[in-house]
């Protein structure tokens, strides 16, 4: 089975690994720079642009592929797997249209609503054509989230408290959205602990993995800038120590219904993976937004515990059989560390050398570049280390040392799987919930 792989980060490498765990499969792997963990895992590879639909195309056809995977969103925005389906070649990973779970944080808030599921925060959509209506809004709800309707790479939220703090500033930067963005969505800020539920779909049936929770601040004690995600942990319970398996499902129940959401909608079937960025408060689960693709890093916490084929999943979404199959995970606990470039996220240092040195945890390369005399950071974070374990302290220990270990300019959250920024957690919801 030949199988088209789209991307090039640590999650994409998460999946190559899991999809070659199946001997029949085969992987062609079309990504922007060259890793070398995907690289290794791969028949082919091809460099270039996820927006060159051409080169994308010829690439499958060239190597007869049976279906693709697409990791990234961008990909997804540009509507790739359109372009893949036009030449008779099904994808993991939903059309265009429904890549808008998570391109536009309007189409979401407004299925919720339209369909009456619960999980929506009180919400306005805004344009230039009803933004002076601001003010009415903002006086009825509590804290202000503004997030720009498009993808801005997870810099565009502003969250009151943390970005800005008056209904002034709110406005103005709602407006500032505006001079780029059709319209932005003002929410009521929600106080609790998030979670990231990552869930399968054929369009019909839903299967969740184990619940994650990352960390985006860049510092310890969850201070400092946001980024990409600094690391994530997961339980041999398979739930969080905040999170009761009443929560899990109250989550997976919100996707279901998106799903037939989804479909009731627009008559088309979403297939691939339906991410819910999640948070648990004292009124129960919300739903902070959907990704139309897994986490990173949430994928490599999951996808290593998967006891189910991931080749044989992909097959059985595409025929929309998932209802037949049931998935299993080992029961071990995960924790994920990036080791990222000094100066990560505002002023990363660039083209530094780094060397990983041999332990007991898995590897998974993301923003470097493999020369002939070592591997280069390129900017963004470098190379995830997971740590898989009985419990939380072994996962924990296994990843720390492995990313302590790394020589060069770099740095990691120590804190990301102790006791104690759990211990925090586990507080934090006893506080708001009693
Ligand atoms: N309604 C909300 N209440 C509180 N915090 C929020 C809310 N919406 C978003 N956030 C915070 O902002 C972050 C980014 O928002 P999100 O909707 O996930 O956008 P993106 O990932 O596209 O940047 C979330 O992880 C969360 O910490
Ligand atoms: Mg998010």
């Amino acid at each position: 089975m030949n199988i088209l792989l789209l991307g090039h980060g640590a999650r994409e490498n998460v999946i190559a690994e899991t999809i070659r765990k199946s001997s029949y499969a085969k992987l062609f792997s079309y990504m922007k720079s060259n890793n070398p963990g995907i690289a290794a895992l791969s028949e082919k590879i091809e460099i270039g642009s996820y927006s060159d639909m051409d080169k994308v195309k010829d690439f499958a056809k060239k190597n007869n592929v049976d279906f693709a995977f697409i990791g990234p969103e961008d990909s997804l925005s540009f509507g790739v797997v359109d372009v893949l389906q036009s030449e008779g070649i099904d994808a993991i990973g939903p059309v265009k249209m429904l890549a808008k779970l998570e391109t536009s944080k309007s189409f979401t808030r407004n299925l919720l609503q339209k369909h009456e599921i619960e999980g929506n925060p009180k919400f306005m959509v805004f344009g230039k054509e009803n933004i002076d209506e601001i003010d009415d809004f903002l006086n009825i709800i509590e804290g202000i989230v503004v997030k720009p309707d498009g993808l801005t790479g997870g810099k565009g939220v502003k969250v009151q408290g943390d970005h800005f703090n008056t209904k002034e500033e709110a406005v103005a930067y709602c407006k500032e959205v505006l001079e780029k963005h059709e319209s932005v969505v003002v929410e009521e800020k929600l106080d609790g602990e998030e979670f990231s539920l990552q869930c399968l779909t054929d369009g019909k049936t839903v299967l969740s993995f184990p619940a994650v929770q990352d960390h985006k601040r860049a510092y310890e004690d969850d201070k400092g800038p946001n980024t990409g995600g600094m690391g994530s942990y997961s339980c041999e319970n398979l739930l969080l120590p905040f999170l009761k398996k009443e929560h899990v499902n109250e989550a997976l129940k919100i996707t279901k219904k998106v799903v037939d959401a989804i479909y009731s909608e627009t008559g088309t079937y979403y297939k691939g993976i339906m991410y819910g960025g999640f948070i648990l408060t004292k009124d129960g689960v919300k739903l902070i937004e959907y990704n139309a693709r897994f986490g990173d890093p949430e994928a490599m916490n999951v996808l290593p515990l998967l006891k189910t084929e991931l080749a044989g999943i992909c097959q059985a979404i595409i025929v929309q059989d998932l209802g037949k199959l049931k998935i299993e995970f080992k029961k071990k606990a995960t924790v994920c560390k990036y080791a990222v470039p000094e100066g990560y996220p505002d002023n990363p240092v660039k083209n530094e050398k780094i060397e990983i040195q041999s332990s007991n945890a898995k590897i998974y390369y993301a923003s470097v570049d493999k020369k002939q005399d070592g591997l280069y950071m390129t900017g963004s974070r470098a190379v995830a280390f997971l740590g898989i374990g009985d419990n939380l302290e072994e996962a924990e220990k296994i990843a720390e040392e492995a990313v302590s270990k790394v020589k060069g300019k770099v740095f990691h959250r120590k804190d990301i799987g102790t006791k104690e920024l759990i211990g925090k957690k586990v507080e934090h919801i006893k506080r708001i919930v009693d």
